[in-house]
């Protein structure tokens, strides 16, 4: 399963970056605002830091906007994947887009008739927000599994990419389904490399060591 850190700030970006093991990177508009800066200048940033793909998100409402905003994106990096919403306008963006070339991510996705739709629209990756899903009382990862059996059902290419993950359950879950790719907070990415028995092991064996002669 692909990793991407789901973050618009460069100091995590980099950091993640460095372990080798970020595949890639989404961002959306509430992540670019805790970013707090202009937001073609950090994707420009981003992408020179992460090789893989990096989501970038249109604001706008109707198809013609989307796709001029989708244009645009995919000028500042080859590796930019343009966001489009669940909707219809979102749709006829996403078939648009995806005629030009230009990679779409269709987020906001709730249901698997939803990813079905992007799927039938030629999207790149789908993102099912999980999180969003539990805490309407809902199991989010129920929706990945539909998704994942209607896709292998039809050989859908559009990837699976879980999203509004927020904590490491929903890490391991996606990888059992099969996800394609599931999008990190930070904070998450962090504890997935964490277990306290690794820890006590480390601190037990550096005690040990102090008691293993040396040569002098
Ligand atoms: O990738 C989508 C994600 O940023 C939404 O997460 O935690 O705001 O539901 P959240």
């Amino acid at each position: 399963m692909q990793i991407f850190l789901d973050t618009a700030i460069l100091d995590e970006i980099k950091s993640g970056a460095a372990t080798g093991l970020v595949d890639g990177c989404t961002t959306n508009p509430s992540l670019a605002a805790k970013a707090g800066r202009e937001y073609n200048e950090v994707l420009k940033e981003i992408c020179s830091i992460i090789k893989g793909p990096v989501s970038a998100e249109t604001v706008s409402t109707d198809a013609e906007g989307m796709v001029k905003e989708g244009i645009a994106f995919s000028k500042i990096a080859k590796n930019i994947v343009v966001k489009v919403p669940m909707t219809a306008e979102g749709m006829k963006a996403c078939q648009r887009l995806t005629k030009k070339g230009i990679k779409v991510n269709v987020t906001l996705v709730f249901s698997a008739n939803q990813a079905l739709l992007a799927a039938k629209s030629g999207a790149f990756m789908v993102s099912p927000f999980v999180g969003r899903l539990d805490d309407i009382n809902e199991v989010g990862m129920n929706v990945v599994r539909e998704i994942k059996q209607v896709y292998d059902n039809y050989k859908f290419t559009t990837q699976i990419l879980v999203a509004s993950v927020r904590n490491t359950n929903h890490v391991l879950d996606a990888a059992k389904i099969g996800a394609d790719i599931a999008t990190l907070p930070y904070s998450v990415f962090e504890q997935i490399f964490k277990h306290p028995l690794t820890d006590a092991g480390i601190k037990k064996f550096l005690e040990d060591w102090e008691k293993v002669p040396k040569k002098k």
